[in-house]
């Protein structure tokens, strides 16, 4: 069991989505059956982390409240942090210091997609290193990213914000194990061009110090964003695709709280009467029906 805690990181503007976004938070927007938020909910969760802060704008915390509520239904404990206005992903170790209290922790973008094979295994790898570990996928336009440009050696030599001249192929994703100095490091960053405080600068304090790993996402992840109108359809056609196919839920919180025994049958059939009309609570009851027999 990990003593990383975790942060999603779901405030923004969510500008590219407006007018969809105008009257509710985009990482409430559902990903085909599910809100956006399960999915990079479900990520933490993979990854052993129980302890949880979620980061919102004031005006859409109340919403992720009723829909999340404590995290008890899960295994889970949710803590509620706002952030007053978007200034940048680093900010949000700022925010959550004392959230964190010391804890190293693993942050996810309320609106990234992971799905993968072996996505348990990488992040423990992540979990067990020191110092901080990002993620690595390969896209088409890595211009629109953080792109990592690597040395001879393999190594990274830097990470470039959306670069008109992509070192690599390779996009740094929303997901981010950083060690317990990630707060003091932010404090040290200054605000971009863009009055933003920078993921980019915060990672380069850790490459400084040789202590930023990047772990490769090979061709057997899925890697999705979610934050236009097509890659949102898109995302939601992706999940809508594997779990008719396989029969098996995407991003399905009691699912991963009943395997790691966070909760028990009865809790997940409470759960599973609460969603009688839908696929999902079938879902649930075929989890209660497989574990008994
Ligand atoms: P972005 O997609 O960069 O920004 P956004 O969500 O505000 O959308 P848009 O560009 O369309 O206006 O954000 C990536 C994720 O990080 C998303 O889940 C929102 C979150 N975020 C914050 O919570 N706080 C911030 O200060 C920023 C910049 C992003």
């Amino acid at each position: 069991m990990t003593r990383r805690k975790g942060i999603i990181l779901a405030g923004g503007t969510g500008s590219r989505l407006w007018p969809i976004t105008q009257g509710v938070s985009k990482q409430l927007m559902p990903v085909y059956d599910k809100p956006m938020i399960y999915y990079p909910l479900s990520v933490l969760m993979l990854a052993g982390i129980r302890e949880i802060a979620v980061i919102t704008t004031p005006e859409d915390q109340a919403q992720f409240q009723r829909l999340l509520g404590d995290g008890r239904q899960w295994g889970l404990a949710l803590e509620w942090i706002v952030q007053a206005r978007p200034e940048g992903l680093a900010q949000a170790y700022l925010l959550a210091d004392s959230f964190l209290n010391g804890a190293s922790s693993a942050m996810v973008l309320g609106d990234n997609i992971f799905f993968g094979h072996g996505l348990p295994e990488i992040m423990a790898t992540a979990d067990s290193r020191t110092g901080g570990t990002v993620f690595g996928y390969r896209v088409r336009d890595p211009e629109r990213y953080g792109v990592v440009a690597f040395s001879a050696a393999g190594e990274v030599r830097e990470i470039v914000e959306k670069p008109a001249q992509p070192p690599s192929n390779y996009a740094v994703t929303g997901l981010y194990f950083l060690d317990s100095s990630a707060p003091e490091r932010a404090r040290a960053v200054q605000p971009s061009e863009r009055g933003e405080l920078e993921i980019a600068d915060l990672l380069e304090s850790y490459r400084r110090d040789g202590a930023l790993h990047v772990e490769l996402m090979g061709r057997g992840y899925a890697w999705l964003d979610t934050g236009t109108h097509a890659s949102l359809l898109d995302a939601g056609n992706f999940v809508r695709t594997l779990q008719d196919r396989q029969g098996t839920q995407v991003g399905c919180p009691e699912e991963i709280a009943f395997r790691n025994r966070w909760i028990t049958p009865d809790d997940l059939n409470q759960r599973a009467r609460i969603y009688d009309k839908t696929g999902y609570g079938a879902y649930l009851r075929g989890l209660l029906d497989e574990a008994r027999a």
